[in-house]
């Protein structure tokens, strides 16, 4: 029996996973870490995490399910996408590493708009400049680490930093490099254009891979230290979100993952390109060879029925809390719920938006409330459909739904009939790791392609179809669409106040 590794390294743990040729998960392991807040805005993780946390859970995922080191034939890796690694000549980190969700570049992301022109900045990138992405961060440590910029080599994501330390290579998937913005999104390499722009010198940038080419092999060092053997080729992998894809079988088009998390991401595979004219879906190059998908993330998606619990029945179990909800009339009687607690990223990419509950009367209930705050989720995630059907992305055939939000049947009824199509649940459940080992699998030749790999692994395990509700739910998007035009200027002035 062969078996091939994920690797996923994410902002909270690495996390390793083994995978066999019949295509079964024999093992996961992770080992956690923590990430920094030092100042208001920002979020950093020292590089030197992730190493130790890739060695230990590999140690243990071999020791635990007793597969042998050399029974291991490929490596596949996945990560959080947009971290800055900076490296110095010796391939040494010059700072902590600037996180996917670090805010404090709003004015570098004018600075390239301005550079390039937003509409030149879209056309090329897929996206317009956005605090989380990693092209930012670079202008940042520019402006206001000298000493830092001066002694940069080498610019990698934080799994590239662990393919370098298997590998002794610099090289950089597709997926993760469309999210640093540098990429000519169509092209699916480095742009010179925008390189040259932000006056980054190209001699930084490693070369970049396919999803499932090999980009190096594993070192003698690097097979000592996790108890594997040299020579294990390393194929390129893809940011955790396609990476995620890949592992949910989202790789045809018309085919589309909504992840129902803290956050909420809806993601679509294309064949080719698709770029929001506004940019105001991520367009990225798909870990699938020559393919391509797009993206709309919701800030607070579970979350925010997580806080609302937390802060208002902190004693109350979801199940219990969300029994009473289906009861209520679907559009709960008149209330909506903008869900933009963390402020919001699609389709308004503003950090200032707030959350709210319009339109209360005394005759509602706690149970209105949470219906409430279920249908403002929905609704949300329409925007990001509703953006991509905009785009160009001609039809959607299956919306496939995972996350903690998920497990309810009333959520995924208000998801279908909101979304207005057949929400579905698979067999697959672990993500990124098992769509980076899947992509090493296909590397190695076990499978034609990753589509058919997905087609042989990814069955359906629950179908929820738009039922009664749906033209109530129709009647009251529009509404909800106007929530967010009319409550800016508040949410702007109030964080003045
Ligand atoms: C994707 C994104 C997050 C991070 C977190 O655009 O920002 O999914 O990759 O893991």
């Amino acid at each position: 029996m062969r078996y091939f590794l994920g690797i996923d390294v994410s902002t909270t743990a690495t996390k390793a996973l083994l995978m066999d040729e019949a295509d079964a998960v024999v093992g996961v392991a992770a080992a956690a870490y923590a990430y920094e807040t030092p100042r208001p805005l920002w979020s950093e993780q020292q590089p030197d995490l992730w190493p130790s946390a890739t060695i230990k859970s590999i140690q243990q995922l071999l020791a635990e399910t007793g597969v042998a080191p050399d029974a291991v034939k490929g490596i596949g890796l996945t990560g959080q996408m947009h971290g800055l690694v900076l490296l110095d000549k010796d391939g040494e980190p010059l700072r902590p590493a600037i996180l996917w969700n670090d805010q404090r570049t709003a004015v570098e992301c004018n600075e390239m708009r301005a550079a390039l022109g937003k509409q030149r900045l879209i056309d090329i990138t897929g996206n317009d400049a956005l605090t989380g992405f990693t092209a930012p961060k670079i202008l940042w440590v520019k402006k206001n680490e000298p000493e830092v910029y001066g002694r940069i080599a080498h610019i990698l994501l934080p799994n590239d930093y662990i393919r370098f330390k298997l590998t002794g290579k610099y090289a950089a998937d597709k997926a993760g490099g469309a999210g640093t913005q540098l990429f000519d999104v169509r092209r699916r390499d480095w742009s010179k254009e925008v390189v040259a722009a932000l006056g980054i010198d190209s001699a930084w940038l490693p070369p970049t891979f396919e999803g499932t080419a090999v980009t190096g092999t594993l070192t003698t060092e690097a097979a000592k230290a996790t108890g594997l053997v040299p020579g294990i080729p390393v194929v390129g992998g893809g940011g955790d979100q396609a990476a995620n894809a890949v592992g949910t079988g989202v790789v045809a088009e018309g085919v589309v993952a909504l992840s129902l998390g803290t956050s909420g991401v809806v993601f679509a595979s294309s064949d080719k390109p698709i770029i929001e004219r506004n940019g105001r879906l991520h367009a990225f190059c798909h870990a699938v060879p020559h393919k391509w998908h797009l993206m709309g993330v919701m800030l607070s998606a579970a979350g925010s029925l997580r806080w609302y619990r937390d802060t208002l029945a902190a004693e109350t179990s979801f199940d219990a809390l969300l029994a009473p909800a289906a009861d209520v009339p679907a559009g709960s009687e008149g209330l909506l719920f903008p869900p933009y607690l963390t402020g919001e990223r699609t389709p308004h990419p503003d950090p200032l938006a707030r959350g709210a509950f319009v339109g209360l009367t005394v005759r509602h209930t706690q149970a209105h409330l949470t219906r409430a705050v279920l249908e403002g989720v929905a609704f949300g995630l329409r925007d990001c459909f509703e953006l991509m059907k905009e785009a160009g992305l001609a039809r959607v055939t299956q919306v496939r739904a995972a996350g903690g939000g998920v497990k309810s049947a009333l959520w995924r009824q208000i998801l279908a009939d909101v979304l207005q199509t057949e929400i579905v649940t698979i067999n697959t459940t672990e993500g990124a790791a098992y769509g980076a080992a899947l992509l090493a699998a296909v590397g190695m030749g076990i499978f034609e392609s990753v589509e058919s790999a997905c087609e042989q692994l990814v069955t359906i395990t629950g179908r929820t179809e738009p039922g009664e509700d749906t033209a109530v739910y129709d009647q009251l998007y529009p509404h909800y669409r106007h929530l967010y035009p009319a409550l800016k200027p508040t949410f702007t002035a109030m964080a003045d106040i």
